[in-house]
């Protein structure tokens, strides 16, 4: 761990987490009435049947309202609802969907990673911990064809679980980069075997989960955006086999199709590979 002042908080993360959200570009759709009405009918329902089975009380309820306040002040929404919620939303996304298997976005995201060639290393410190993992594959058509000038945009926490960008003792774009496929599709990444996430514990949300008494941590992964021109992209986390956590995700986004079985190379670096297949758009 670093000093104190440049430690992460949940503060710290969650206020740029909500900072990155706020920068991406979402796309407003018209959503009619009818539709507005349906689902916040059924989020309230389920919140009145929560009351009522459980017979919540007054107290709790101001207890509910306090915390819910603390969320939106520490800038915690992005970290709450893609840990307890976004699971279930690309869950619905995914049911008509073919080729690889996607899983949340999550709130680390950062666009304009830097470019890199087809055998690439991500940008790292110096001393930077941790296993050194090569991480290799090919892109292609669900039809087997390759997709070369593919992009395999990918972040990681660093061996301390900690995310550049949202943690102030990073340097800007570690672990994060944008990899372009080779002519037959293929890509090698250099990197380092990620540590588990822990969900920041001094912040609301960190609070309610000690508070219930659930664990705080995410498997060890690597994100990924793999995209090509005329196919649609593919979000997507890659877990390892035998890692602490991979069968109690706080966020539920681990599939088994998602494990990774690195093997060491004999020279204490890890490999794993791992193709990607894209439908059209
Ligand atoms: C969160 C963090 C992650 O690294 C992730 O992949 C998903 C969610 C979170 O803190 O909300
Ligand atoms: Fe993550």
């Amino acid at each position: 761990m670093t000093t104190v002042e440049s430690s992460p908080t949940a503060a710290g993360s969650g206020a740029n987490a909500t900072e990155a959200f706020r920068s991406a570009q979402h796309e407003v759709t018209d959503v009619s009435p009818e539709r507005i009405s349906a689902v916040v009918r059924g989020v309230l329902q389920g919140v009145h049947s929560a009351i009522r089975e459980h017979k919540v009380t007054y107290p709790e309820f101001q207890a509910a309202k306090a915390w819910l306040i603390e969320v939106g002040e520490g800038g915690e929404w992005p970290l709450f609802l893609d840990v307890f919620v976004e699971h279930v939303v690309e869950e619905v996304t995914s049911e008509a969907q073919q080729g690889s298997k996607g899983t949340i976005l999550g709130p680390y995201y950062l666009p304009n990673a830097k470019p890199l060639a087809a055998e690439a290393t991500l940008p790292m410190r110096d001393d930077e911990q941790g296993t050194p993992l090569v991480f290799a594959g090919q892109v292609r058509d669900i039809d087997g064809t390759p997709l070369g000038g593919a992009e395999i945009d990918i972040w990681q926490a660093d061996s301390e679980g900690y995310y550049s960008g949202f943690a102030p003792h990073l340097p800007e774009g570690n672990l994060r980069g944008v990899v372009t496929t080779d002519e037959e599709g293929r890509f090698e990444i250099r990197t380092i075997q990620p540590a588990p996430y822990q969900i920041p514990t001094d912040g609301p949300t960190g609070k309610l989960i000690t508070a219930a008494g659930w664990h705080p941590w995410r498997p060890a992964h690597l994100h990924l955006i793999v995209r090509a021109p005329g196919h649609r992209p593919i979000t997507t986390q890659l877990y390892f086999a035998g890692g602490e956590y991979l069968e109690s995700d706080v966020a539920e986004a681990v599939k088994p199709e998602l494990v990774l079985d690195p093997q060491d190379q004999g020279d204490g670096t890890l490999r794993s590979t791992y193709d990607f297949e894209l439908e059209r758009a």
